[in-house]
């Protein structure tokens, strides 16, 4: 019996540590936040959508935790229900797009598929079918290439184009590491101009040119002769950034943007996104947008064309979009206003594109 004694104290001893350890570390634990039930990411309930782009190996609690310790960093984060916690959705990604401070859910909806399909069976209502004066069609598959740089140019604009091939953009697709093609669009210009570019392109090889002529009215075609181009000549590259020859842009940063968006969304357009904008009614505007061809009040949400990136899917499916859409002349309103959202592509808005026109 006196040998139960000491036995017993043990007992008690290891079941008062035990206890008192569990309380703190159930304390630490909810204190930490590593256990998601204390936060909530929305002010509405958000759901989980399943995302094929997930990198493999992580896992959901991997990614929920990431996502979460981004976005308890902002404002406006309020409780998470624990109905909502990620465990009875195994398998899936939460997918959250931050914009305005607002988090918002995104969700990959089936019958998308089902509108893109609907879209391309439509009629070709605006054939892109001018002639190419030059085309290095060989530009991405000479190498291996994964960002394409298009810039719409004007034919006079030689002096922009040399400046755009000096500057930290020529230099990023010279460094054969990044796997980047810088190529120019413009249109047909006065013959002065075309000996100019006719020179520029023996020089550098890197204008394509169409038939269309080059005048601020075209500005769609050259737009929808980027998408073509990129659709029928690149696409094994991953991304585009199209800007404009007198937007300066930091390149690796942007490609950066376009790889982390691709992990959440499959059809996108990144941007600076413009709302609620009214259309230029003045006839003097160099806007000017006629009600005969945009009868609304606003414009619809769409994003500025001076800078924009997206996937090439996305470029593919937009190139087909605008064939089948009734156009207005302003490319921007029409690609990314117009034709996105009628197959299910994105706007989203990142500091990083936002852009000003400068002087070089
Ligand atoms: C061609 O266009 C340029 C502007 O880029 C202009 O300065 C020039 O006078 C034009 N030449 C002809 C022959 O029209
Ligand atoms: C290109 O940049 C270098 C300096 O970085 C400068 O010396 C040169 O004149 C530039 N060339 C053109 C055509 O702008």
């Amino acid at each position: 019996m006196a040998a139960m004694k000491p036995l017993f104290k043990v007992v008690v001893v290891f079941g008062t540590v035990t206890s008192v350890l569990t309380v703190i570390l159930t304390l630490l634990y909810n204190r930490t936040g590593i256990y998601p039930v204390h936060y909530k990411v929305s002010n509405r309930p958000f759901t989980f959508s399943e995302d094929a782009n997930r990198p493999p190996g992580t896992s959901l609690r991997s990614d929920f935790n990431t996502l979460l310790r981004r976005y308890s960093e902002r404002p406006g984060l309020r409780e998470f229900q624990p109905e909502d916690a990620p465990d009875k959705y195994s398998n899936s990604l939460l997918a959250i797009e931050v914009r305005n401070n607002r988090h918002e859910k995104t969700t990959v909806d089936p019958k998308l598929n089902n509108a893109v399909e609907a879209l391309l069976a439509q009629p070709i209502i605006n054939d892109h079918n001018f002639e190419y004066i030059h085309n290095p069609r060989n530009a991405c598959s000479n190498s291996p290439t994964d960002v394409l740089v298009t810039v719409p140019s004007a034919p006079g604009n030689w002096e922009k184009r040399m400046k755009v091939r000096n500057s930290s953009r020529g230099d990023y697709v010279r460094d054969q590491g990044n796997r980047a093609r810088l190529l120019f669009f413009v249109g047909k210009g006065n013959s002065s101009e075309q000996d100019r570019i006719d020179e520029e392109v023996a020089r550098f090889g890197d204008i394509v040119q169409e038939t269309f002529d080059d005048v601020y009215k075209n500005i769609r075609l050259k737009a929808v002769s980027m998408l073509k181009w990129t659709s029928a000549f690149c696409q094994g590259a991953d991304f585009v950034i199209r800007a404009d020859d007198d937007v300066k842009i930091n390149l690796m940063g942007l490609v950066a943007v376009l790889k982390r968006t691709a992990l959440r969304h499959e059809h996108f357009i990144l941007g600076r996104v413009k709302v609620e904008d009214d259309p230029a009614r003045d006839p003097n505007s160099k806007y000017f947008l006629s009600r005969a061809e945009y009868p609304r009040r606003k414009l619809p949400r769409y994003a500025l064309g001076g800078l924009l990136g997206y996937p090439v899917r996305t470029v593919t499916l937009l190139y087909q979009a605008a064939l089948r859409t009734k156009p207005v002349w302003l490319d921007d309103v029409f690609i990314t206003g117009i034709c996105a959202p009628k197959v299910g592509v994105e706007l989203l808005s990142d500091p990083s594109f936002d852009f000003t026109h400068k002087e070089w």
